[in-house]
């Protein structure tokens, strides 16, 4: 399909928000982004020549919280439903990092994309691989068929630096033991998740299995259709954080933001969606990418609903 009528569009209307917002301040190596950067990519489900894109869509990015769609469905794929045990499925309502929420809910997170879900997540993808980043970093390669997908070591030691709070969401979780491995072992694996630098077309190769009902890009099945649905289900649910329902209101899509700018949105059955732009809301959601999907589903009239 060609997309360009829609991608210029799109990137007319996501240029007028790029820049409003602040730029992540509390990770020192991200508080240097251009907040007036802006990109956005489509993936077609077809082969990897399928992918097309506008404004600074191949410039790297962290991608932070994106990564927990992927870790999660690493997860799901060894050992199914056995996670729902140890972590929630349901809308957060809270900041991504919220502490009171963990101690009132006994140590069991909200949903796998706040970060004390996402650390649990973390551990048991450590037990599974015995290497829970690098795991990671190999897959996302395989799926975008990019080989230079990385960590940025220097971001993941800046937030280790810094990462007073998920720390203490980690000890939290200790303490209600809801940890397999040490708080150390889990920190480290989950900055170098975070800190792995992409951009909005290796983003959106990687997450086609998503908009395939869970087979990868070699044809192989990663997710059952019904593991492949509920992360999907998740992320409309929680990837966008406390801004889920406005979220859901404006786009209509699965999605999944991190604190580098970049939305991940997925279109089942058709495409999937990467939108960046550094400068992020209140609820530490991109401006310029949220604006951008917003454009994309309303010109398209592609949304679940
Ligand atoms: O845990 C943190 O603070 C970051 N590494 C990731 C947070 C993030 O991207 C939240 N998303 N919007």
């Amino acid at each position: 399909m060609d997309y360009r009528a829609v991608l210029e569009e799109v990137a007319a209307t996501a240029r007028s928000a790029a820049g409003v917002g602040r730029v992540a301040e509390y990770i020192p190596a991200l508080a240097a982004a251009d907040p007036t950067a802006f990109g956005f990519a489509v993936a077609d489900l077809g082969g990897q020549g399928g992918v097309d894109g506008v404004g600074d869509w191949e410039a790297p990015f962290s991608i932070q919280s994106v990564s927990k769609v992927f870790t999660l469905a690493l997860v799901l794929a060894a050992d199914g439903e056995g996670l729902w045990a140890r972590v929630g499925k349901e809308p957060s309502g809270s900041p991504f990092n919220s502490l009171a929420q963990l101690e009132r809910d006994r140590g069991v997170p909200r949903n796998p994309f706040v970060n004390a879900g996402a650390l649990v997540v973390t551990d048991r993808l450590q037990d599974l691989t015995g290497d829970a980043s690098s795991a990671l970093r190999d897959f996302l390669r395989a799926e975008s068929g990019d080989p230079r997908v990385d960590f940025d070591r220097g971001i993941a030691a800046s937030e280790l630096r810094h990462g007073h709070r998920n720390a203490a969401l980690a000890h939290l979780l200790a303490d209600h033991d809801r940890l397999a491995n040490r708080v150390r072992t889990v920190l480290h694996h989950y900055y170098l998740q975070c800190s792995i630098t992409m951009n909005c077309r290796t983003l959106a190769l990687a997450a086609r299995f998503l908009a395939r009902h869970g087979l990868r890009a070699d044809g192989t099945r990663l997710l059952t259709r019904s593991e492949a649905k509920r992360v999907n289900a998740v992320m409309l649910v929680g990837g966008t954080y406390d801004e889920a329902g406005e979220f859901a209101h404006r786009v209509g899509l699965p999605a999944k933001s991190g604190v580098g700018g970049g939305i991940l949105a997925v279109v089942p059955g058709r495409c999937t969606l990467c939108a960046w732009g550094p400068a992020l809301d209140p609820h530490g959601n991109s401006t310029a990418a949220l604006a951008a999907l917003d454009a994309f589903t309303t010109l398209t009239g592609w949304s679940v609903f």
